[in-house]
């Protein structure tokens, strides 16, 4: 590793590194070259600390796995913080607090943080090098585990201090895992905060400051805070998209590409949509991956919206990732990866739960004990997960580093809906596919976000990320629909609906292509579809059923409106209008009457009918 940090000429980025080692105190700075000769000996010195367990060569080469201190398993979304200047850009749905007040106080905190640490200085570049899309940060951190992780989840070293040249711009994320160590003072495994944590953005500074945690979203800045929630506001202010959402390429036997992005809330099988294999009966059809999380999207000349992935890995939920569920990701993740609370067995093995039938013998959780089988607790933690680099992924789309983007032609939205959601249905137009979006909701599975099955509305599936007032955001949305002149169609999705007994009505993973086809050709122009009092449907004769056993009735109740369901459903909506009452498009009250309307007559469920439009 040689120190190239005496050819560095940006003085803004010298000085913010030498202010934020007098306060933190670090023993040592390394600046990241993000060579592979880097990433091996940073992966050795974790291995000594016994942060990584090495794995088996010959399963898993080059593979690491790693155990999280048990108060450091997932993003705090009640220790996130939008710091902008006035509380009401903030929102009603973010935390807020004075960035004045917030910058004092976290002065003290940071100070002396890094006693006994390196700190590393990272710089690291979302996008693709050299694209127009792409933007810089540069992280500093003591965590040599958030340094290995950036490498995969990013473009990072010496090739994004020489495009930073003297004065190029970039965002500054500071993060602590707050653990200072006195001299003598043996290091922990995981080194964490456990009692506090921050994870602020301060939006008009472009700036974040992390605290407390080594984990995931609030720990790889690059990620969540940057491309997220900082993106977002600077997308508004610049007039493009910065979304939650996976970009995936479907290629027709004719060998014609169409771009679609997609957002679902979280614990919706993003990463498996994003990477889908469609069944093989569906002979020529293709799905390539751009991104499995995260979507920058900008208007090009040709009227098109064009579409980047901002990142350079995956970082995805372990459990429930098998051949069967996703063997892109399995593939993907074989190599080159890094895995945090799965369970590893003694011969340098790992499992999590959903990975094959059989728990191996012989085999720690996550929390580093002996699995016992009749405990009942799992093996891996629910928020389990691989960091693995996307190039490995067999999907792969060859166009995905392409520094234009790639066209994207539809919007997808989704949710985990028991009820009344429908398997597909299409926007009437983009106003109503950004009311669609905004509207659409999750239920909870997991007791964190309290009552499991509760529908939780989650805007855009954008309400833990966005960095402004969330009705501010809805506004951006209708604002940009209105300056395009080849908007892509918007869509809902649902893929599990349920009978009264509790079964899901549909089979999910690869057979989604079904649907996807259906999306893809009318974004082509190439089917006509039924009108329903929600928004366009496809007829049972235009999905591609071939190899798959799906009769017209089970299909009926799949797509089935039920209008008193749908008539609470729209007024639920009223909860989350009323949050942010202040700023709400006055086109959504309008939407919400004309729904209401159409859906106020008789008969009482909607089913589809052989009219077409
Ligand atoms: C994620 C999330 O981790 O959306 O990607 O929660
Ligand atoms: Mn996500």
């Amino acid at each position: 590793m040689k120190d190239y940090q005496s050819g560095i000429r940006h003085e803004d980025l010298l000085k913010y590194v030498r202010e934020m080692e007098a306060l933190c105190t670090p023993q040592q700075v390394h600046w990241c070259d993000g060579s592979s000769e880097e990433y091996r000996m940073i992966c050795e010195d974790l291995v000594q600390k016994g942060t990584f367990i090495r794995l088996d060569p010959e399963k898993w080469p080059n593979c690491f796995a790693s155990f999280s201190d048990p108060s450091d398993v997932a993003r705090v979304e009640d220790k996130t913080y939008i710091c902008s200047r006035r509380k009401e850009d903030a929102g009603p749905t973010n935390n807020w607090v004075d960035p004045k007040e917030m910058k004092a106080h976290l002065k003290e905190i940071f100070r002396g943080s890094m006693k006994g640490r390196t700190m590393y200085v990272i710089p690291f570049c979302m996008g693709p090098i050299g694209s127009p899309l792409s933007k810089i940060g540069v992280q500093i951190t003591d965590s040599e585990y958030v340094v290995v992780n950036m490498h995969i989840m990013t473009r990072m070293g010496t090739a994004i201090i020489d495009l930073m040249g003297t004065d190029g711009e970039y965002i500054k994320c500071l993060h602590s895992v707050g653990a200072p160590l006195e001299p003598g003072q043996p290091d922990s495994k995981w080194p964490c905060n456990p009692q506090v944590k921050y994870i602020v953005h301060y939006p008009e500074d472009r700036a974040i400051a992390s605290y407390g945690s080594g984990y995931g979203g609030n720990a790889l800045l690059g990620k969540k805070c940057f491309a997220l929630r900082i993106a977002s506001v600077m997308a508004e202010e610049e007039g493009w998209l910065a979304e939650h959402m996976l970009i995936l390429g479907v290629e027709d036997p004719k060998g014609e590409k169409t771009y679609v992005g997609a957002a679902f809330p979280s614990a919706c099988g993003k990463t498996n949509f994003a990477m889908l294999i469609p069944p093989k009966e569906m002979d020529g059809w293709k799905v390539t991956t751009i991104g499995d999380d995260i979507a920058w999207i900008k208007p090009g000349k040709d009227g098109k919206l064009h579409a980047i992935n901002p990142e350079y890995g995956y970082f995805g939920v372990a459990p429930g990732t098998n051949m069967k569920t996703n063997p892109n990701a399995m593939k993907a993740l074989s190599r080159n990866a890094i895995f945090t609370n799965v369970g590893v067995t003694d011969d340098g093995d790992i499992w999590w739960e959903g990975m094959s039938k059989e728990v191996p013998a012989n085999i720690t959780n996550w929390q580093g004990l002996r699995h016992d089988p009749t405990s009942g607790k799992p093996v891996a933690h629910p928020n389990a997960r691989f960091t693995a680099p996307a190039s490995q992924c067999p999907s792969i789309d060859p166009q995905w580093e392409k520094p234009e983007g790639v066209p994207i032609s539809a919007f997808i939205f989704g949710g985990r809906r028991s009820t009344t959601i429908p398997l597909v249905y299409e926007a009437f137009n983009w106003n109503y596919g950004v009311y669609m979006a905004s509207t659409m909701g999750s239920e909870t599975t997991a007791a964190a976000f309290g009552e499991i099955g509760k529908v939780r509305r989650d805007p855009f599936a954008m309400l833990p990320f966005c960095g402004y007032h969330m009705a501010d955001y809805f506004n951006h949305w209708l604002q940009f629909g209105r300056n395009l002149t080849r908007a892509p169609r918007i869509f809902g999705v649902n893929w599990f609906r349920k009978d009264e007994q509790g079964n899901f009505l549909w089979p999910g993973f690869g057979d989604n292509m079904r649907v996807l086809k259906w999306i893809i050709e009318r974004s082509r122009g190439k089917v006509t579809a039924i009108e329903s009092p929600i928004g366009w449907m496809p007829k049972y004769e235009d999905i591609d059923w071939t190899g798959l056993n799906f009769p017209r009735d089970a299909y009926d109740r799949i797509m089935e409106v039920d209008r008193e369901a749908w008539k609470t459903e729209i007024m639920a909506h009223e909860e989350l209008f009323a949050r942010m009452y202040d700023k709400l498009p006055k086109e959504y009250f309008f939407m919400r009457e004309l729904l209401l309307s159409s859906l106020w007559r008789s008969p009482e469920h909607w089913y589809l009918e052989p009219e077409t439009h």
